[in-house]
């Protein structure tokens, strides 16, 4: 099997084949994913949150994700590896787009990028796809505009459904190759996915879109505390990596590890 590119997705939804996105940030697990059949994995800037320790997307730069990406893209062979554009890197310009872009293509090795936003970004779309890198957009609940709509609500709702159907339509008209719809009612999704002709790939968003993508550590079950209502845990990492770090110190003090088959001889 090849690397997974633009079309192979869209033949998918012509055929009805649901398929599943995963974040991924380094070499193990883009590796484990990869080996599993996860045909995208996005380099997100929910890394800020998952992986340097942030309350928000919002202070993530370039600069925290391409080496994450090239990371990621090493690792795999049949993946597309999207890298998502931080807040800030693209929305003065299409040019500033293409820039940053142009870094995650370059440095990072990604095949695509993402980025947030309905009409407006049209432009920045347009040039990025005219310069040869595939686009995947984002609407609905956009983490990096957080501070904008009041904390992580559910969009969508009563009249904004027939926008978010238009900025789906914009965005496709523009060029982009797929579109991530996040924390809208299952209905107003099912609408945008029966709307449009390029996979819609729903988090929150239920059960009728042509994809799933979930961040990783939310689907393994490794980070703490209470998730989003749309997470479910198809393991329980935490609770794994707790008990062997616990296991080993354990052993450490007791004097059981290291054993002789651990120690080397004169
Ligand atoms: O950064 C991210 O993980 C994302 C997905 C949740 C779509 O943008
Ligand atoms: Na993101």
């Amino acid at each position: 099997q090849r690397r997974v590119r633009v079309p192979h997705l869209h033949r998918m939804k012509e055929r009805g084949e649901r398929w599943a996105m995963l974040t991924a940030y380094d070499m193990y697990t883009a590796e484990i994913f990869d080996e599993a059949g996860i045909p995208v994995l996005l380099v997100g800037d929910s890394a800020g949150n998952n992986v340097y320790g942030f309350e928000t997307t919002v202070p993530v730069t370039v600069d925290h994700l391409v080496p994450l990406a090239r990371a990621v893209a090493s690792a795999t062979r049949h993946a597309m590896v999207v890298g998502d554009l931080p807040f800030g890197s693209y929305q003065a310009s299409p040019q500033q787009a293409l820039a940053t872009a142009t870094r995650f293509m370059k440095e990072g090795l990604c095949h695509a990028v993402k980025l947030e936003g309905g009409a407006p970004m049209v432009p920045e779309v347009e040039l990025l796809v005219r310069a040869g890198i595939p686009v995947m957009g984002h609407i609905g609940f956009t983490p990096q505009s957080e501070h904008v709509l009041g904390g992580y609500k559910v969009q969508g709702r009563g009249d904004d459904a027939r926008r978010l159907v238009e900025d789906g339509l914009a965005l496709q008209a523009a060029g982009c190759f797929a579109v991530v719809v996040e924390m809208v009612p299952a209905s107003v999704a099912a609408e945008l996915t029966a709307a449009l002709d390029i996979p819609v790939i729903g988090i929150g968003a239920g059960p009728h879109c042509d994809a799933q993508v979930l961040v990783w550590q939310d689907m393994a079950g490794l980070r703490g505390g209470r998730a989003p209502r749309f997470v479910k845990k198809f393991a329980d990492l935490r609770g794994e990596l707790l008990r062997a770090a616990q296991d080993y110190a354990t052993e450490v003090g007791d004097g059981s590890f290291p054993a002789p088959e651990h120690s080397f001889e004169s």
